[in-house]
């Protein structure tokens, strides 16, 4: 008799019965047994919410984790399989549950896995248990951004125009999330490393609503309610002010610009007027000399609309004062160049008090290295 593992589309009891029954020989995928109307069926149940896994489940998915993706701020992320060509991310979470606890988490969780859009990643699963708090995501074959966008070899590199339809995907992301969702949510990490590419390298917005979900006191800081991670995290997270989803929209000006340098936004191993990105193409881009632009950033002639563009709206994203900022539907038509981007003001007077260079505490509020430097001269 041929034994068959295929528990992602099957009923719970069966799913129990299958993990029990782990020394499965031959895997089958469920579509060769049940009709392809009664597995569509499920398959659409399975899309309306992430249904619940035990530990147990977990720990045989990911092949008692045995492939890490990556870490971050919230915990480790490893590769796992839930049937037949259906690879996921399953994301262990730091911290412990407890009652009072597990209902907020499966209040939020069950918000998070009713979102579908083209451009943010599905959550099909997730497990609360005392011993393991994970989420179960879509598995984005390219990975995150961040490793294409600061590769070493500069041959590897995407093209503007695939940068560009990134951008254009992370927009429309972050505008379902604020402006068309029934739950309106602000993301609060947007940042390459937040941004997934599917096999077409199409990009799709990770981790929203995790910020609600966690805390995490790491590599994240947390003050005033609002979090982020430094570099991308607007102004108003670390002061005393009400933040509102304009802080995402400060973000994506962030994201835009490393975009744009296929750098991260500091390095300092540049020379000092390089070694922050948005303030050096803020300059470049108030005298006009975006010949300059273009070589350091290699970009080629017929790229060089559209990254101007990137750039105009980049700048009028990171704006100081949150009301200055876009909304995210009015960038993506910017984007879309459906909409004229706005001669944008200078957005970093905040960091020049008084002389004509950027006073150097307050800029280095807002970067970071590796996602690890964060300084306290605050
Ligand atoms: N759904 C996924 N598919 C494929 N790889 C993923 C997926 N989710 C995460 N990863 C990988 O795991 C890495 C770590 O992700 P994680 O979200 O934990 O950290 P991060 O995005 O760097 O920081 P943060 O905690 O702020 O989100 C990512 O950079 C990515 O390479
Ligand atoms: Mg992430």
């Amino acid at each position: 008799m041929v034994k068959c593992k295929c528990w992602a589309l099957s009923t719970k009891k069966d799913e129990d019965k299958l993990l029990e029954d782990d020394d499965s020989e031959q895997i089958i995928p469920l579509d060769q047994i049940i009709p392809p109307a009664i597995v569509q069926f499920l398959d659409d149940m399975e899309r309306e919410k992430p249904i619940r896994f035990t530990s147990q489940q977990v720990r045989i998915a990911t092949g008692s984790f045995c492939s890490i993706l990556g870490s971050g701020g919230f915990g480790i992320v490893y590769k796992g399989i839930m049937s037949i060509n259906k690879y996921v991310a399953v994301k262990v979470l730091n911290g412990t549950s407890n009652k009072r606890i597990e209902e907020q988490f499966m209040a939020e969780v069950s918000t998070i896995g009713r979102i579908h859009h083209h451009n943010l990643v599905r959550l099909y699963r997730f497990c609360f248990e005392p011993s393991l708090i994970a989420l179960v995501y879509e598995f984005m074959v390219n990975g995150s951004l961040d490793k294409h966008l600061f590769k070493a070899n500069q041959g590897e590199m995407i093209g503007f125009d695939k940068l560009h339809e990134i951008a254009l995907g992370t927009a429309r992301g972050i505008r379902y999330l604020h402006e068309e969702c029934a739950h309106k949510i602000i993301h609060h990490d947007i940042k390459p490393g937040n941004i997934l590419l599917d096999s077409n390298f199409c990009a799709k917005v990770a981790d929203f609503g995790l910020a609600k979900l966690c805390n995490r006191e790491k590599t994240h800081i947390t003050m005033t309610g609002g979090r982020g991670t430094p570099g991308y995290a607007a102004p108003e997270l670390w002061m005393p002010l009400l933040v509102t989803h304009k802080c995402d929209v400060y973000s994506f000006g962030m994201l835009l610009f490393e975009i744009i340098g296929r750098r991260r936004n500091m390095d300092t191993t540049l020379g000092d007027s390089q070694q922050w990105f948005p303030i050096w193409a803020w300059e470049i881009y108030e005298k006009n000399q975006l010949k300059e632009l273009m070589i350091d950033c290699e970009i080629e002639e017929k790229d060089l609309e559209v990254v101007e563009r990137m750039l105009k709206v980049a700048l009028c994203c990171c704006q100081y004062r949150p009301e200055n900022r876009p909304m995210m539907s009015v960038i993506v038509k910017m984007l879309e160049g459906l909409l004229e981007v706005p001669e944008p003001l200078n957005p970093f007077t905040h960091l020049f008090s008084g002389s004509n260079q950027p006073n150097v505490s307050a800029t280095r509020m807002s970067w970071n290295v590796s996602g690890s430097t964060w300084s306290s001269s605050v």
